[in-house]
């Protein structure tokens, strides 16, 4: 899908369609109204008659209005005039690509960026156009053939401000934003006999030698010489060899601290001998959702050279039960030295995570923010809106909620209080892996915080954000959206 600015009257506009939208109260957009008068009113007379309500998502098409070089204007209803908030703005965006995709024309312009929206400009509201459509147009088709094939290969985003420069830099950061959400979807939604630890790693290689990024991919027996204790007792009951793989961006100084990514990356989570329910325990291929995040990121981040030093590490792993899968009571040694209990063999991110995150030391970051599909209890508390957020950093945390604000890929912030800390307690080694049914994410969250003390650091919580079970059932992309903003923040880009 190529993404492009017009700056055309939307009558004009030689395209299979043009899209502009309604208000609920019969009012028109300004694109909408140039084309109205164009045509001799057919517009005002479609929303008069009510066969467009103008409320939020609704649509309707009309073809070969008179004095309008398009074929067909599609009228997309905005809810009420004057300011909508950045998620109406998505929904109007996402309800308008859902008509495109099925469309016969290939191309179209597209005249809902003049909406306005509260606090945000033009820019932000071309960068969100072009990610919310393509998303909104994102196939997962690797395995199974769509009927009907798919037709729209252009969207022009119609736009206002002249010597548009921003309005460019805000296409290509929408572009590159589309682009590493499209791989985190992609990866996410790819099955775990193709997606494991290897094809990761292998993707990681490829991605590097396209982008032009560094790639480091080690191996158990480097793993074993480092005393990732934790991280190897997840994959013993695999026959998949874990992977620790890492991913350098170099955009900035040599010398600058990076920002470093940790993405949980299990390709498939069973439980292992705390093994899960059969019932959705295929939506456990997307328990490397953090994994993924972080190469989107990379990748956007590289395709738009954003001049800052990025690191992404990704410790990857199958959790299954075997023989030889490490069982309740083991106890392990970390790479920083503490002693783990493992109680729960479900409970595999945080020991992924911990050797990970004291990995990060060596690149002496600016911060470290990791994102896993951590714990069920954060779909339970905040649901599929928002990304479970904590860390020991109060100025990194308010700069991922911003973030998250401004990407509509939004994060709430949970305490992380020592009273927390102290539910971790083991009779037997220095840590449990576990802290009971109580305030599962943050528990989780205060077993990291036992690996971090040397860092400022973030941790957000994807397991409800990451995917959409149910009839939808696809990887979402997020955090990345959220991240690449973050990134954006940083270099005032
Ligand atoms: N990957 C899961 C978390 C998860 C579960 C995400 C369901 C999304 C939906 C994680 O590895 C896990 O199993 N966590 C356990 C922790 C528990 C044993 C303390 C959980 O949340 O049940
Ligand atoms: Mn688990
Ligand atoms: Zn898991």
């Amino acid at each position: 899908m190529q993404f492009e600015l017009t700056r055309l009257p939307a009558s004009q506009e030689p395209r299979g369609c043009v899209v502009v939208g309604v208000y609920a109260s019969h009012a028109l957009t300004p694109s909408a109204k140039q084309l109205d008068q164009a045509c001799g009113g057919a517009i005002t007379a479609a929303a008069k008659a009510g066969d467009i309500t103008g409320k939020p998502g609704d649509t309707l098409m009309l073809r070969a209005l008179p004095g309008v070089a398009a074929q067909r204007v599609l009228l997309v209803g905005c809810g009420k005039s004057g300011e909508i908030d950045e998620g109406a703005y998505q929904r109007v965006v996402a309800a308008a690509a859902a008509v495109l995709g099925k469309l016969h024309a290939a191309d179209a312009a597209f005249y809902l960026a003049e909406l306005a929206v509260a606090g945000r400009d033009e820019a932000w509201r071309v960068r969100a156009a072009v990610a919310a459509a393509s998303h909104a147009l994102y196939r997962f088709t690797e395995y199974k053939r769509e009927p009907g094939r798919r037709h729209l290969k252009t969207l022009a985003i119609g736009c206002r401000a002249r010597g548009g420069k921003p309005l460019e830099v805000a296409l290509a950061q929408g572009q590159a934003l589309a682009e590493g959400v499209r791989l985190a979807r992609d990866l996410g939604n790819h099955p775990a006999n193709i997606c494991t630890p290897s094809y990761l790693a292998d993707q990681a290689r490829g991605l590097a030698k396209k982008h032009g990024l560094v790639v480091e991919v080690l191996d158990e027996a480097q793993m074993g010489e480092l005393g990732m204790g934790a991280l190897l007792a997840v994959s013993r009951g695999s026959r998949e060899p874990a992977k620790l793989i890492v991913l350098k961006h170099q955009g900035g100084k040599a010398k600058a601290a990076p920002v470093v990514l940790v993405g949980k990356g299990v390709t498939f989570d069973s439980g292992g001998i705390s093994i899960k329910p059969a019932a959705t325990m295929d939506e456990m291929k997307f328990d490397m959702c953090g994994a993924a995040s972080v190469f989107g990121t990379l990748k956007a981040a590289a395709l738009l050279k954003l001049p800052l030093n990025l690191v992404g590490v990704v410790p990857a792993s199958e959790n299954l039960p075997d023989g030889n899968a490490v069982k309740p009571g083991d106890i392990v040694t970390t790479m920083a030295g503490k002693t783990v209990e493992i109680l729960n063999t479900d409970a595999e991110g945080r020991l992924l995570l911990c050797d990970a995150l004291t990995y990060c030391e060596r690149f002496k970051p600016e911060v470290v923010i990791d994102i896993a599909t951590l714990t069920g209890a954060c779909v339970i508390s905040l649901g599929g809106h928002a990304s479970g957020l904590l860390g020991n950093d109060q100025k990194l945390m308010d700069a991922l909620l911003d973030a998250g604000r401004s990407a509509h890929d939004r994060a709430w912030q949970l305490p992380l209080w020592d009273d927390y800390k102290e539910q971790l307690r083991s009779p037997f080694a220095d840590l449990p892996n576990v802290a009971g049914r109580e305030a599962g994410t943050i528990t989780a969250a205060a077993f990291l915080s036992a690996f971090t003390d040397k860092l400022r650091w973030a941790h957000l919580d994807i397991a409800g954000t990451a995917w959409k079970g149910g009839k939808e059932k696809s990887a979402t992309g997020r955090p990345v959206g959220l991240l690449l903003q973050y990134l954006l923040d940083r270099v005032g880009a």
